[in-house]
């Protein structure tokens, strides 16, 4: 589905992404963990085309590097990014609409808006008043929701759990096993490691611009010696 080769990134004259490799197969639900500032959504953003890629992304067979982040949303690549850009002046309900393909009809996906309000109440009870009021946890569910109208074959979310309470990050967690039911392939850029470990099928730790670990989460388990080098602070 997904095949990232040899990827760097540059801000100006930072080398930031140094040979990013990886790979997610159709449905794959893959973590992608690291330390704050290690690029991890510097990889979302170049895979996306949000910054240049310099490498090789192929996306259903597709080199995808050089294209613009609409092109890559268009042939089906979902991308949440982490700070929650909703359109604040407008209602939840067109907030939804909003995230639907040129010429795609409400229904026709995997995804429907009355789908997003049967999972979450909360999104349904404020349908229609300015998404600016929602709360922060709400947001995320509605970013979240408005990448999935367009139908993604294949979704990047970039730490959605962030400065979320308990109760929202457990609804978020909700969602992520709803679209892992749904064989959605997931890249998730995570911090918190439980949420992580326990919906991936594999996961990537980064370090440095680069991949350091690759493996289950069980061999993650295993592996003092990584979690401590690359994830404990
Ligand atoms: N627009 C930018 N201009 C210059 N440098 C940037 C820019 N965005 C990120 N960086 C730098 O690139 C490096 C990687 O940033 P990135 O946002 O990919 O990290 P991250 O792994 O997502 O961490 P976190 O989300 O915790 O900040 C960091 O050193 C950061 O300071
Ligand atoms: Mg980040």
């Amino acid at each position: 589905m997904l095949e990232v080769t040899d990827l760097h990134a540059y801000y100006g004259k930072s080398h930031i992404l140094q040979g990013v490799n990886m790979n997610i197969q159709e449905g794959e639900i893959v973590a992608l963990l690291g330390r704050n500032g290690v690029g991890r959504s510097t990889t979302c953003k170049a895979i996306m085309g949000d910054v240049p890629p310099v490498g090789s992304v192929k996306f259903k067979g597709q080199e995808i590097a050089g294209k613009k982040p609409f092109e890559v949303a268009n042939i089906g690549l979902g991308y949440v990014p982490e700070n929650r850009d909703i359109f604040p002046g407008m209602t939840t309900r067109q907030n939804l609409i909003l995230g639907l393909k040129p010429g795609q009809k409400d229904g026709s996906g995997r995804w429907s808006m009355e789908n997003m309000f049967d999972l979450f109440s909360n999104l349904k009870e404020r349908a229609d008043v300015e998404a600016s009021v929602l709360s922060g946890g709400e947001q995320q569910m509605l970013t979240m929701c408005r990448t999935l109208m367009g139908d993604p074959d294949f979704i990047m979310i970039d730490e959605p759990t962030e400065g979320l309470s308990p109760q929202m990050t457990q609804r978020v967690a909700d969602l992520l096993q709803e679209i892992a039911k749904r064989k959605i392939a997931t890249l998730l850029v995570e911090q918190k490691l439980a949420i992580a470990m326990d919906i991936a099928d594999r996961v990537y730790v980064m370090g440095h611009g680069q991949v350091v670990f690759e493996g289950t989460p069980e061999d993650l388990r295993n592996r003092d010696d990584v979690r401590k080098e690359w994830l404990e602070v």
